[in-house]
């Protein structure tokens, strides 16, 4: 697969895991992709617990199914854990915003890097926001002063099936002058 946009239309959120473990090595590719993204003054305000042991990927699983939603995470074979740590920006700029003003977009690009290299690899993933925070944390102790951003499920999918992308009308989010 050589064209971004067809990489991009093939990502879906999976929620239909199969059976079939995924290998380590596939796992730390993705966390290079992460790693290599982009972020304010290179400040890369990010860390990553990948989450692979069975006993742990269940406990996980679990901290994602409340209000009785994510049942399908149940059957994830291994998630991405994204914490938000502290962005050291650049002298010049520090003294004029927040340390934090850019890294919610950075973990946002660093976590849709992660999503398309697994695709590129054959590998579903779904992002979750809703998540048990206090309960993820005691799990895989992160310390109270960090946020936990999102949570990714991660498997192959049982199915190849590709949902055509439900988004607004081009002509609704871009101008072009
Ligand atoms: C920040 C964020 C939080 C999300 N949280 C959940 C979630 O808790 N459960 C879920 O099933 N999908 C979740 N999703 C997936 C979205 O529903 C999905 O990306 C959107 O409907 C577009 O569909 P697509 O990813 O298949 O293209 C989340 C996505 C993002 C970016």
């Amino acid at each position: 697969m050589s064209d971004f946009l067809e990489l991009a239309l093939r990502r879906q959120s999976c929620r239909t895991f199969s059976d079939r473990p995924v290998e380590h090595e596939k796992l730390v590719k993705c966390v290079e992709a992460a790693r290599n993204a982009p972020s304010g003054c290179n400040s890369q305000p990010w860390s990553f617990v990948v989450v692979e042991d069975p006993a742990i990927v269940a406990e996980v699983a679990k901290t994602t199914q409340q209000l009785g939603i994510n049942e399908y995470q149940s059957k994830a074979k291994a998630f991405l854990v994204v914490v938000e740590e502290y962005a050291r920006l650049m002298p010049k700029i520090a003294p004029l915003v927040d340390s934090q003003v850019f890294a919610k977009g950075d973990l946002g690009g660093a976590t849709l890097s992660f999503c398309l290299q697994a695709e590129s690899l054959g590998l579903g993933t779904c992002i979750i926001g809703l998540f048990d925070r206090p309960k993820l944390r005691e799990l895989l102790n992160i310390p109270e002063l960090k946020s936990i951003f999102l949570v990714v499920a991660i498997g192959y999918s049982s199915t190849d099936h590709v949902r055509p992308k439900q988004r607004k009308p081009l002509e609704e989010i871009v101008r072009f002058v």
